[in-house]
């Protein structure tokens, strides 16, 4: 894979986890991206999963063809990437070990030792020359974690990004880039968009044509897409107008509900309408869903004089990942005592600039007329938004 000129990727395909980061499905498989600056002195940029350790080390063994490593260095110190970085620092006792102090303190915790001796600590702005090419260090704290960095290699105008601009998804299989990005951003980085923002501000100077993340593919083309896709979503701005029905239903008869809603707000005219069922579809999807368009309604059965669990997962995700100025409806359902949108809307008042619909609905078991009035109406109020 040709980055640039002294650059080699040497990252892996990981097609063996079941949940990334405990949580996150990968029905493709996910990629440990690391890679290799040769010039005169030789840099490792970031290791890979503690899984691929023998196969990342081939694969460095190979690329230097007898030479040694001058620096390790480390942008971003979670286990996806630093877990295999002991073996590397055992093989290389002569490496220096590049990274932000916070980075180094993360090492002691989990490796039980700074390298003393044997350590380069940088900051914001510095640089370090590997002869023709000369790397320049940007802090990025919490993209993802607080030690992470960026570096930027001026004579090949290449950005190493760590988890920015990653997605989920091996690099042997071939699918839609904005869509495992979107998903990937919201559930690892959503919650701390002023830090992407104020990174994004940083890159401004910086003539960027290459963008080689931790994740994913190597970014060469179009690279104002992605920039404007992460503009949009640290701004936590609509990257596409349209309204998302995130549902639980018990009997069936709140999917019945949100079917019709569905129905009345796509012959209203409402640009896209998208359906999740909250205990059956993957959860971060829906975040990913929620946070793309500018509508959400949460439409749940009531249930322990509160609301459904798998709502309750899905509300606590859109807290924990800041979701804010957004419009939000609620549909309820509750047989004898309808109490879910009471204790729904009790936790999204806390979110900032939410705009609540002015027509909710309650429903007392299946549907009637007056209840698909109420869904009409709020259809009609939420289609006028278009
Ligand atoms: Fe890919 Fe935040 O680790």
């Amino acid at each position: 894979m040709h980055i640039a000129d002294g650059i080699v990727y040497i990252g892996v395909n990981d097609h063996e986890l079941d949940l990334f980061e405990g949580q996150y499905i990968i029905p493709n498989g996910m990629a440990y991206n690391s890679y290799v600056i040769l010039d005169e002195k030789v840099a490792v940029m970031d290791g890979v999963d503690g899984n691929f350790t023998d196969e990342w080390l081939g694969k460095l063994d190979a690329t230097l063809d007898g030479r040694t490593p001058d620096y390790l260095i480390v942008q971003h110190m979670e286990p996806d990437h630093s877990s295999s970085l002991m073996a590397f620092t055992d093989k290389y006792p002569e490496t220096v070990v590049v990274a932000t102090v916070g980075a180094f303190n993360m090492m002691q915790n989990y490796f039980g030792t700074k390298f003393q001796g044997r350590n380069m600590i940088v900051k914001e702005g510095q640089t370090l020359s590997l002869g023709a090419k000369e790397l320049t260090f940007i802090m990025a704290p919490n993209v993802h974690w607080p030690e992470v960095m960026f570096t930027y290699d001026a004579a090949d105008k290449v950005l190493f990004s760590a988890d920015a601009f990653g997605k989920f998804g091996a690099l042997d299989v071939d699918e839609d880039w904005d869509c495992e990005a979107r998903r990937y951003y919201f559930g690892i980085v959503g919650k701390f968009g002023k830090n992407v923002q104020a990174v994004l501000k940083k890159l401004a100077k910086y003539d960027v044509q290459v963008i080689c993340p931790l994740h994913g593919p190597i970014l060469k083309e179009d690279l104002d897409h992605y920039l404007g896709l992460y503009q949009t979503w640290s701004a936590y701005g609509v990257e596409t107008p349209g309204v998302v029905i995130a549902y639980t239903s018990v009997y069936g008869h709140t999917k019945k509900a949100v079917e019709e809603l569905a129905g009345m707000l796509a012959d209203k005219g409402c640009p896209r309408v998208v359906v999740t069922d909250l205990a059956r579809d993957d959860q971060a999807e829906a975040v990913e869903d929620a946070f793309r368009h500018n509508i959400l309604v949460l439409a749940t059965t009531t249930y322990c004089g509160g609301f459904f669990p798998s709502m309750h997962e899905f509300i606590s995700h859109l807290e924990d990942h800041d979701y804010q100025n957004r419009t939000i409806a609620f549909v309820e359902n509750g047989s004898w005592m309808p109490a879910a949108t009471k204790a729904m809307k009790a936790i999204t008042d806390k979110f900032t600039g939410i705009e609540y619909a002015e027509n909710n609905v309650t429903i007392r078991g299946a549907l009637n007329d007056a209840s698909r009035a109420q869904l009409d109406a709020l259809a009609e109020e939420l289609a006028a938004k278009f």
